[in-house]
């Protein structure tokens, strides 16, 4: 037998309901689509979603012609979507006052004169939709069937919910013990290298006093032993500057105002010593590098930098190193090229992380601290950085800061 067209317009709407409620976050959201969408499969003068709440009735929502039970809660066994609940199935009722399950007392107030209630998740319900009528209205199995399957969607609904109220929870919980973990070993990092320093400047003082004290008295293999310890301790020396470094690329205030990065990377080019006879690269730097950032900090992203570029090129016939910007996707990306040694982008996932270098230190010297600064600080200011190279050809390093300060 084919359905009736109101049926079919019922289940046009049950379908815009189920995908609406698909799309909802939070329980009032799904009451809202709840008690219009239940009014309207058939045709009510008001509908109410009730909420099983620590063995209790619970009236959380309504929409209906005036006021019903909004708010109040009552036993299981003292209203009709308690009993729809705790019987587990639907109750259809022509007459309220007619029917011995009805409180007659709570009604008389209300414009109900008959009434249909289903039961949210059949198998264990959690709560119920109760539709209501001003006049002796009985609710046909279609209609039922829709209200059921409202019902059962709610279900699943309310389920999501609570997965994703449960999921975020957990993600918070998460994020904050991975940030106090973070915190400490930062802390921990910070303190160490702050605390190495000075037994280290000891060493050093020592070694070169015995060196000193000595004198004549100490045999080639004695002062060469002397000298290994000093070079030692100066490398090592390097290393807890860089660490440090790496420490407070987290720890400084990000004090973010507009900056010209040219001149920034001027200064520090002159600082590194590029255009001496005895580095001899050519150095060209674009003119309006303009962003927004801490001058500190990106002072530090172009020590890195430019120092890296000068270092790879420090075997190149004719090293060429190029500070500029380009445009990519609305977006600028500033960059710093050089004609050096380069690198085997097989590894460039390596590059951004403490400690790992791509080239052998007897090449080209350092503690592979440097990049992982750099990056630290490119992240704090809201951007990005990734590298492209060939072994022979040179590198680029290319970096963006947030939207906003770029
Ligand atoms: N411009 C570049 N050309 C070729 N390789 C590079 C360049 N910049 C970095 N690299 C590679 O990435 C590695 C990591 O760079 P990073 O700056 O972190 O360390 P480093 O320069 O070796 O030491 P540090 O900067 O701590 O003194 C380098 O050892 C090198 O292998
Ligand atoms: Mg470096």
């Amino acid at each position: 037998m084919p359905h009736a067209p109101e049926y079919v317009v019922g289940m046009e709407r049950l379908v815009g309901a189920v995908q609406e409620l698909s799309l909802a976050r939070d329980i009032e959201s799904i009451m809202a689509i709840v008690r219009r969408v239940a009014r309207e499969l058939c045709g009510a003068d008001g509908a109410t979603f009730v909420l099983r709440d620590d063995g209790k009735c619970f009236y959380a929502d309504e929409d209906a012609i005036s006021p019903l039970w909004k708010g109040s809660r009552f036993p299981m066994e003292a209203c009709i979507s308690g009993w729809a609940m705790l019987h587990r199935e639907s109750v259809v009722i022509e007459d309220i006052y007619a029917d011995a399950r009805i409180p007659a007392d709570l009604y008389r107030t209300t414009f109900v004169k008959s009434l249909a209630v289903v039961p949210i998740r059949t198998a264990s319900p959690v709560g119920a939709i109760g539709n209501y009528w001003a006049s002796h209205r009985r609710v046909t199995p279609d209609e039922l069937k829709l209200l059921q399957a409202l019902a059962d969607s709610t279900s699943i609904a309310i389920e999501n919910v609570q997965l994703i109220s449960e999921l975020e929870a957990r993600v918070r919980a998460r994020t904050a013990q991975l940030e106090a973990a973070n915190r400490e070993l930062e802390a921990f990092s910070y303190s160490v290298s702050h605390d190495l320093r000075a037994p280290l400047r000891s060493i050093s003082g020592f070694s070169l006093a015995l060196e000193e004290d000595l004198g004549d008295r100490l045999d080639d293999n004695t002062r060469s032993h002397v000298g290994w310890i000093r070079s030692a301790t100066v490398r090592m020396g390097t290393l807890v500057d860089d660490m440090l470094s790496l420490a407070r690329a987290n720890r400084v205030e990000l004090d973010a105002a507009p900056i010209d990065l040219s001149v920034i990377a001027r200064a520090v080019a002159d600082d590194l010593g590029a255009h001496t006879p005895e580095r001899r690269a050519s150095i060209a730097i674009a003119d309006g590098l303009v962003a927004s950032g801490s001058a500190t900090l990106m002072r530090a992203v172009f020590e890195n930098l430019l120092g890296n570029a000068l270092k790879f090129t420090g075997r190149t016939a004719d090293p060429r190193i190029e500070v500029g910007s380009t445009e990519a996707a609305g977006e600028r990306v500033f960059f710093v090229r050089d004609n050096g040694a380069g690198f085997d982008m097989s590894h460039a996932s390596r590059l951004f992380t403490p400690f790992q270098r791509l080239h052998s230190s007897q090449d080209f010297p350092g503690s592979g601290v440097g990049l992982a600064t750099v990056q630290r600080i490119v992240h704090r200011h809201g951007g990005r950085i990734w590298a492209e190279s060939e072994p022979g050809r040179g590198a680029t390093f290319f970096f963006t800061l947030s939207p906003t300060s770029s």
